[in-house]
C-alpha cells in the first residue's frame, strides 16, 4: 500500500507505539479490502462506547490508550452511553455507572467532543465529498445519503485508530466507483406520509433490497422521516448509502447500467407491519420510547406540540425520550413542558445498549431501528406506531 511520508513515519513508530499500532491496524484492514492508499479524514465519530456493551476489556483498552499519552488528531465526536447523563433517576442499571464514567473520562482525556449522541451531523454538518470515519450506522447512512459525504460504517476500534492517526483506508464508499445504485425503488402515492411509514419503508428496504438503492422522487420526506428511514434500513439491512432522489447530492453517486426495480405500495407495507410489529396498545408496564436516533431541537419542538393538549400519562406507562448530552441546559423550556406531562427526557443515553431497571411488558416506538434491536437484543415485545399514535395511546387529556 502506498503511504505518504507522514504515514510512513507513523508506521515506523516515529510518532510513538500507539500511533504505530493504530496505523498498522488501518493498513491491515485496508489491504484486506483492496485499498491502495489511506485517506485523511476530517471528522471521526466513535461508536461502541457503552460499558454495558464493551465491559471491562473495552474499558481497559480505552484507559490504556489515554494513559499512554495518545490523543485524537482530528475532530472526534462520540456515541451515546448506557447511563442517563442528565442525572441518576434509577431508570438504567446503576451497576454500569462507574465503568461508564471511567470510559467517558478516558475518551475525554483523548480529546473527544463530549456530545454523546448518535446524530453527530446535527452538531457538525459534513460537507459533500468530505472523507469521514464514522461508526454508528444511522449517522453513516445520513452522512452518505443526505450530505453526500464519504464514510464506511466503521467498528468502534477502527474509529479510535482513525482518530489517533487522522486517517482511514481508501476503499468502499470513499470511492465513487463503489457508490453505484443497483436498485431503483418506487414508492406508491397511497403510502401515508409519517414517521411510522418512514420506519417501515426503511425496514422493508433493509430486508428485501441488496446493494445501493435509489428511492424515486415522489415521496415527500421531512428530515426527521429521512433519519428514521435510514436508521431502520441500516439496522435491518446494513445499508450505508440509500440514494434519495431530490435529496442526495447528484454528483455523489452513480447509477449502474443495469438496475433492478422494486415497487413498494401501502398494501405490501401494511402486510410487512403485521410481520414485524406486535399489536399496538398499552399492555402491563409499557415503555413508550421516542428518540432513536436521538431527537434534535426541531424534533423536540414537534413532540412538545403533539403533547401540549394532554395532561399526563396513563397508569404504569414510562414515556422515555432520548436526546444528545450536548443539549444539557440548552433546551430546558422544552424539557420542562414534557416533564410536566410525566415524560422523562434522558440525555446522552441509548436504551438499546443499556439495561432498563424494570423490564417493560410492552414497548411502543416510532423507530424501526429501536424495534429491530429491542426485539433481537433484549427480547422485548415491541409495537411500531407514529409519534401521534403513541401519544394518543399512552397519554390522558
Ligand atoms: Fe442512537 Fe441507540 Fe438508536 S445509538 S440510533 S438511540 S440504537
Amino acid at each position: 500500500m502506498y503511504l505518504s511520508r507522514v504515514e510512513e513515519a507513523m508506521y515506523r513508530g516515529d510518532y510513538g507505539g500507539v500511533v504505530e499500532t493504530a496505523i498498522k491496524v488501518i493498513v491491515k484492514v485496508g489491504e484486506a479490502l483492496g485499498a491502495e492508499r489511506l485517506v485523511e479524514v476530517s471528522h471521526v465519530h466513535v461508536s461502541g462506547v457503552s460499558y454495558w456493551n464493551i465491559g471491562d476489556p473495552g474499558l481497559e483498552y480505552i484507559e490504556s490508550l489515554s494513559s499512554s499519552g495518545a490523543w485524537f488528531r482530528v475532530y472526534t465526536s462520540v456515541n451515546p452511553v448506557c447511563i442517563d447523563l442528565g442525572g441518576d433517576n434509577g431508570l438504567f442499571g446503576r451497576e454500569y455507572a462507574s465503568g461508564q464514567k471511567r470510559i467517558m473520562e478516558a475518551l475525554e482525556r483523548l480529546g473527544v467532543d463530549p456530545v454523546y449522541t448518535c446524530i453527530p451531523y446535527s452538531f457538525r454538518e459534513p460537507a459533500r465529498h468530505q472523507h469521514l470515519a464514522w461508526g454508528e450506522s444511522n449517522a453513516v447512512a445520513v452522512a452518505n445519503s443526505v450530505y453526500g459525504a464519504r464514510t464506511n460504517r466503521e467498528g468502534g476500534p477502527l474509529t479510535i485508530a482513525a482518530a489517533i492517526t487522522g486517517r482511514t483506508y481508501y476503499a468502499g464508499l470513499h470511492l465513487m466507483e463503489n457508490r453505484v445504485v443497483s436498485t431503483i425503488v418506487s414508492i406508491s402515492k397511497d403510502i401515508v406520509y409519517n414517521d411510522l411509514y418512514a420506519s417501515l419503508i426503511g425496514l422493508y428496504i433493509g430486508e428485501y433490497v441488496d446493494g445501493i438503492p435509489l428511492i424515486r422522487e415522489g415521496y415527500r420526506w421531512s428530515f426527521y422521516m429521512v433519519k428514521e428511514m435510514l436508521a431502520s434500513s441500516a439496522a435491518s439491512g446494513s445499508h450505508s448509502l440509500v440514494v434519495l432522489d431530490g435529496v442526495t447530492p447528484r454528483d455523489t453517486y452513480l447509477v449502474g447500467d443495469r438496475v433492478d426495480r422494486v415497487s413498494i405500495d401501502k398494501r405490501s407495507l401494511d402486510k410487512f407491519y403485521e410481520e414485524v410489529s406486535s399489536e399496538p396498545g398499552v399492555e402491563g408496564y409499557t415503555l413508550a420510547y421516542i428518540g432513536c436516533p436521538h431527537l434534535d431541537r426541531r424534533d423536540l419542538e414537534y413532540l412538545v406540540e403533539r403533547v401540549r393538549r394532554y395532561k399526563g400519562l396513563k397508569r404504569d406507562v414510562l414515556f422515555l425520550v432520548t436526546i444528545p448530552y450536548r443539549y444539557h441546559g440548552l433546551v430546558d423550556g422544552l424539557v420542562k413542558t414534557l416533564e410536566s406531562r410525566g415524560i422523562h427526557v434522558a440525555y446522552g443515553v441509548c436504551p438499546i445498549v443499556s439495561v432498563l431497571s424494570r423490564k417493560p411488558d410492552k414497548v411502543l416506538t416510532n423507530s424501526g431501528k429501536a424495534l429491530f434491536y429491542l426485539k433481537r437484543l433484549h427480547g422485548f415485545n415491541v409495537a411500531l406506531g407514529s409519534i401521534d399514535d403513541i401519544v394518543r395511546e399512552v397519554m390522558v387529556e
